[in-house]
């Protein structure tokens, strides 16, 4: 008995000491809080292309659910793939590397190619390194300027809010890859 309420006792110090240690993040986090009232809306455009592997070879977009009617629905109806797509500064999928496309597509219109997206874009590089933007909407893939809501962010890019307009710069269709043009316009604080 007495050596389980030593135990116990050393448990819950180790619990407290735990929760003691200074927290860099929250700390950071409370103070950008605290001046979120008096926080000026910040702007910013950014322009990208995403990396759109679809072949087998390299890719990096899979298929990961269909329903009993993709097969034969026009539209792919219910297919569903994750991606973690390359972008780039540039078309050319050798230029510089900016981030990364990460998320989920589904077919979800039985008329028209149309995809119910909610991608990160997470960024690896220049000012907004470790930053990333989500965007969630609908996307009519063979439409053009294609616009999605961007409904958050996180980094720099905390409360953001915003748009993007997209569209599809080349498409393979032996190497089934695309390159896909983003403008994206974004307020946060
Ligand atoms: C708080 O907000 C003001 C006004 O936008 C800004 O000048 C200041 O740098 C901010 N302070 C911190 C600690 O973020
Ligand atoms: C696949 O990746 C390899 C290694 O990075 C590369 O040599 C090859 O060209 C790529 N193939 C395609 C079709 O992108
Ligand atoms: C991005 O940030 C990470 C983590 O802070 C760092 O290791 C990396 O070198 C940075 N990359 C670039 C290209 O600045």
């Amino acid at each position: 008995m007495e050596k389980l309420c030593a135990i116990l006792f050393f448990c819950s110090l180790l619990i407290s000491i735990t929760y003691a240690t200074p927290n860099e993040a929250i700390t950071e986090a409370e103070k950008w809080f605290k001046n979120l009232s008096q926080a000026k809306p910040k702007v910013a455009k950014l322009h990208f292309y995403v990396q759109d592997a679809q072949g087998e070879l390299n890719a990096t977009v899979w298929e990961v659910a269909r329903a009993d009617i993709t097969s034969i629905s026009p539209t792919t109806f219910g297919q569903v793939r994750v991606l973690d797509n390359l972008i780039t500064a540039k078309p050319d999928r050798n230029s510089e590397k900016l981030g990364r496309a990460q998320g989920l597509i589904t077919s979800s219109d039985f008329e028209e190619s149309a995809l119910a997206m909610n991608i990160n874009f997470v960024f690896n590089s220049g000012e907004y390194n470790g930053s990333t933007l989500c965007i969630l909407g609908r996307n009519a893939i063979l439409s053009k300027n294609r616009e999605l809501p961007v409904v958050g962010g996180t980094g720099v890019f905390r409360m953001a809010r915003g748009f993007s307009i997209s569209n599809t710069y080349s498409y393979d269709p032996i190497q089934n890859y695309g390159v896909l043009e983003y403008s994206v316009y974004v307020s946060y604080v």
